[in-house]
């Protein structure tokens, strides 16, 4: 009896555990997710399908400050390997190459606070996100893995 209820109570805190998992995976998704809607919304209007709007810029550059804020926390050691939901996974070079991933989260950081204090008019914003949308990219060509 004593046994199963020490089975039990392991077989709670495993499941716990990979619920916290799970969510950490969900928070990473969404917050990626919300960098893709943000860079959406200036990429339409470099292409000039709707007009500057300084506070949709404000607004994406906040959001991709908090994401290089973040970033250091989202990949914890716990989630590797983990199944990701959606076409992309983390690469396991996050884990494997840590040093690197973490300069460019520093790289993206800087070019992010630049860029903030830049951008003021549909020029300097045509100029600013291409330097922006190379950090993501970059990011994503060593440390993100397009599944199927
Ligand atoms: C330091 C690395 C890094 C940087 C910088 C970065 N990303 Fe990502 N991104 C990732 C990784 C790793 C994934 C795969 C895990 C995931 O999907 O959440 C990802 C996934 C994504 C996804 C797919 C989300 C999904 O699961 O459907 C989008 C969209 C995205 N990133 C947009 C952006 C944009 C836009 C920027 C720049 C403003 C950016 N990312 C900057 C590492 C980065």
């Amino acid at each position: 009896m004593k046994r199963i209820v020490v089975v039990a109570a392991v077989l709670a805190v495993s499941a716990g555990a990979v619920t916290a998992q799970q969510d950490q995976v969900k928070t990473t998704q969404a917050m990626m997710k919300d960098n893709g809607k943000n860079a959406g919304a200036l990429v339409a209007m470099v292409k000039g399908e709707k007009p500057y709007d300084q506070s949709t810029v404000n607004a994406a550059m906040a959001q991709f400050e908090e994401t290089a804020k973040k970033l250091p926390t989202l990949f914890p050691e716990s989630i590797k390997g983990l199944k990701f939901e959606g076409d992309y996974s983390p690469s396991s070079k996050i884990w494997e190459d840590k040093a690197g991933f973490e300069s460019h989260i520093a790289s993206f950081a800087k070019v992010v606070a630049d860029a903030k204090s830049r951008i003021k008019d549909l020029d300097a914003l045509k100029t600013e996100l291409t330097v922006v949308g190379k950090q993501c990219g970059g990011c994503h060509e060593t440390y993100r893995i397009k599944k199927g």
